[in-house]
């Protein structure tokens, strides 16, 4: 029988692996880390999460069948509590995910890592730690098919410090801890839910709405980006970690060159979900000339008043960084696997539009993403690559 410690339960894919793996109702044991005050305070924080993927009652239903351990994965290996000792295996999401936290993040997602695996050191059951970094540390100068084993790099230019910190935490735990099951799972741009729309979360949503919102584009139609949804995410996760054999240690979990998401794409699903009797149409241009321009057009769509909608700028340049990069990340040797692929934006965008606040709402729910710890945003390609 499986006994799965997660760290991560109370974030976005955590909700997703525990809401797909909860409601098979197999006799796996989840032991969740959580940061909490108290056993029952975990298991709430652990519910309300599971509350964005189905109703309150069977939110609290599925929340009593997982184990809480109260505590921080960054302090792990002072963490003596037996309740981890006969783990199976760990699944880790738990991480920094904003991106301009700089030292802290990396304090958090590469120096906490390491302490979680010390701490799997003493599970002597352990078949597999599964720890889940994300295909973006391949920077923007990457080719636009992205095969996993190329990186980490070390010329990779590193559009922000989350990235730096995910690759430096890949590499040690390689050169660290030969002697763990390691296997790195990196997922690519997580929007949306292929069913929920976006209830369980609307990050990164609000940038593609914003988009079209704003009907500019840093790239062509035709270019890509590499999206999937949090349910498939979850699922292909999940499955990772138990398949018995894997042929690999490290996988994208991605749309690959199958499955990306082509831009002209978007905008024929926003076309046929809100129709403008063909009136859509997009402007390309340049990030880092027309810097005045997308100011310009974002205050006529969204205004400027105020910091929330500074900060929503500052954010979808940053991400506007990314959309222009036009990756795919290979995901053939998930495929081979015989996963499943993952259902496109297009396929899904309509759910999503469907039970959408508004996009600046959106975009609040998913600012502490863009707080800065101790120095000011990076948002073009260049300013990182030197301390990569
Ligand atoms: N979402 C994406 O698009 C995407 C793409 C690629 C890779 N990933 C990776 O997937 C993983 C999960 O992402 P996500 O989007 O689900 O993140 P998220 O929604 O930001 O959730 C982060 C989780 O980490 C937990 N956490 C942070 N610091 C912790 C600590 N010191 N001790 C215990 N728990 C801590 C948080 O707990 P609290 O609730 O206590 O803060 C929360 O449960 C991350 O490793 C991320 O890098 C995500």
């Amino acid at each position: 029988m499986a006994r799965i410690l997660l760290t991560g339960a109370t974030g976005l894919i955590g909700g997703a692996v525990l809401h797909h793996a909860l409601d098979r109702g197999d006799d796996t044991q989840w032991v969740c880390l959580v940061r909490c005050g108290s056993v029952e305070q975990g298991r709430q924080r652990v519910a309300s999460r599971l509350e964005r993927f189905t109703d309150p009652f069977t939110a609290q239903r599925l929340a009593r069948k997982v184990e809480i351990v109260p505590g921080d994965f960054t302090r792990a290996d002072l963490d003596m509590d037996p309740r981890l000792d006969d783990c199976t295996h760990v699944l880790h999401l738990a991480a920094d995910t904003s991106w301009f936290g700089d030292e802290r993040v990396y304090r958090t997602n590469h120096d906490g890592t390491l302490a979680l695996a010390r701490r799997a050191r003493s599970m002597p059951g352990l078949v597999r730690f599964l720890h889940v970094g994300t295909a973006m540390i391949c920077g923007s100068n990457a080719p636009n098919v992205v095969e996993e084993r190329a990186y980490p790099a070390a010329d990779a230019n590193h559009i922000v410090a989350y990235t730096i910190s995910k690759a430096a935490t890949e590499t040690s735990l390689a050169e660290l801890f030969p002697d763990l099951p390691v296997v790195i799972a990196r997922p690519s741009i997580v929007v949306g839910h292929s069913t929920l729309g976006a209830a369980p979360s609307s990050s990164i949503l609000w940038v593609v709405r914003a988009a079209d919102r704003l009907r500019m584009l840093p790239c062509a139609p035709e270019s890509a980006v590499d999206i999937v949804p949090a349910d498939w995410v979850a699922e292909t996760l999940v499955g990772l970690l138990t398949k018995s054999e894997l042929a690999h240690n490290l996988y994208h979990v991605s749309a690959g060159t199958g499955g990306r998401t082509r831009w002209a794409d978007v905008i024929d699903a926003f076309e046929a979900a809100e129709p403008t009797d063909g009136m859509r149409a997009f402007t390309q241009f340049d990030l880092q000339r027309d810097r005045s321009t997308l100011r310009k057009r974002f205050a006529e769509v969204f205004g400027l008043d105020g910091a929330l909608k500074q900060v929503m700028l500052r954010a979808t340049r940053a991400y506007y960084v990314f959309c222009a990069l036009d990756l795919a990340f290979s995901n053939q040797r998930l495929l081979d696997e015989g996963f499943a692929p993952p259902p496109s934006l297009p396929s899904y965008l309509p759910v999503c539009l469907a039970n959408s606040a508004g996009i600046v709402e959106q975009f609040a729910d998913d600012m502490e993403m863009f707080s800065v710890a101790a120095t000011p945003a990076p948002v073009d390609p260049m300013p990182l690559a030197a301390t990569a």
